[in-house]
């Protein structure tokens, strides 16, 4: 399994090596942007897609199929192991995602079950099993999950959140309550990355898109330990590389002094060589991953080529080395043509 991963250019890229060819592949490349995802989910919700493996494999094959893609991850969605915590997981037009019974209280904390991820989680591994049949041996097969505080936040909220006010209050009036919360979804995080990469994800990746979403110190104290935890523990268990993503992360890469991570995914509002330099100041020698707009992928294709291009430019110096990808997940509008460009311009 390990020389087989060797092989594979994001694999090579992510621990620091030269890679055979410059790996790409796209945050949320699966979904609606796509008609043939929009086909498959005209008949089915979306909770159901995740929990059919041979739903799952097919649409995480779907970007595969049009692109040249250096990865694959798993169709599912960071809130998947809340079901197997006891929320019901819903999904409403237009809406986004919402939880049933938000955990507010030492008491919900403790009613949530400790789950157990090959159990109740095993349909991921079945979806992954499944997919990586018929991946190319060069693509590598990327597991996920959300990291503790921004599945937590969904938790405490029960939906999506701009001033996130249950979950400060729980900062700032109740800590112990956050503190276990963060706890008990983290142990079952481990467990659940660990089933994945027993089931043949190649690499993993931790989801933070709320990092940005607290003060840098509160970020240090509350957050990035049980986070970094998960991080080197699967990291040491299973021995892939592992990637971060602490979105609105700008000024979250100051706080990642001893982070495990092989690679940091940083979003589009930083500068690549920015971001390269102050993880170097903590201490990090880490592969980038990133970083283009979503939005840019409107740009007509001269401009969407020029991005690109100087994209290129800008990695080259800015870490050990790079993987290609969006600063953030693409969204329903991208035009599906954009990422042909791309990835054109990239391989040139
Ligand atoms: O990248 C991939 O192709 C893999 C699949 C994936 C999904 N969600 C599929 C999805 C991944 C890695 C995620 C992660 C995820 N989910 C995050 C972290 C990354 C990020 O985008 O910040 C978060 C915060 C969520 C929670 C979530 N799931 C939200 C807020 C929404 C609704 C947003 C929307 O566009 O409606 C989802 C739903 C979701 N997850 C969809 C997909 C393809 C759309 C579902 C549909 O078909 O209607």
């Amino acid at each position: 399994m390990t020389s087989e991963r060797s092989k594979k250019p994001l694999i090579q890229a992510a621990r620091g090596e030269e890679p055979d060819r410059w790996p790409v592949w796209f945050m949320r490349q699966a979904g609606r942007y796509l008609p043939e995802y929009r086909a498959v989910r005209a008949d089915v919700d979306f909770v159901t897609m995740c929990r059919r493996p041979d739903l799952a494999a097919e649409v995480t094959w779907q970007p595969l199929r049009r692109y040249d893609l250096d990865a694959s991850i798993i169709f599912s969605d960071i809130l998947i192991p809340c079901t197997a915590m006891g929320q019901e997981l819903t999904f409403d037009k237009g809406h986004g995602p919402k939880l049933s019974a938000p955990v507010r209280t030492m008491a919900d904390v403790k009613s949530l079950k400790r789950a157990d991820a090959n159990k109740d989680l095993g349909y991921v591994g079945d979806a992954i099993s499944l997919t990586k049949t018929k991946l190319k041996p060069a693509q590598a097969m990327i597991g996920f999950a959300g990291a503790p505080f921004t599945v937590a936040s969904y938790m405490i909220e029960g939906q999506g959140s701009k001033e996130f006010t249950e979950v400060k209050k729980l900062i700032f009036c109740d800590r112990p309550v956050i503190t276990a919360l963060l706890e008990k979804i983290s142990e079952v995080t481990v467990d659940y990355l660990l089933m994945q990469v027993k089931a043949g994800a190649d690499a993993l990746m931790l989801f933070d898109t709320w990092a940005g979403q607290v003060s840098p110190a509160i970020y240090k104290e509350l957050i990035f330990p049980s986070t970094n935890q998960i991080l080197a523990q699967v990291k040491r268990a299973s021995g892939v590389p592992v990637i971060y993503f602490p979105g609105q992360g700008s000024d979250r890469m100051y706080e990642l002094s001893g982070c495990a991570a092989d690679v940091i995914s940083v979003d589009w509002r930083t500068r690549l060589s920015n971001a390269g330099k102050i993880l170097k100041g903590v201490g990090l020698d880490v592969t980038l991953q990133g970083n283009l707009d979503p939005q840019a992928l409107l740009a007509p294709e001269e401009e969407l080529r020029s991005l690109v291009r100087a994209m290129k430019e800008e990695a080259k110096s800015a870490a050990r080395a790079h993987i290609f990808n969006v600063g953030h997940g693409l969204l329903p509008h991208t035009p599906p043509e954009s990422l042909s460009i791309v990835i054109d311009e990239l391989r040139k």
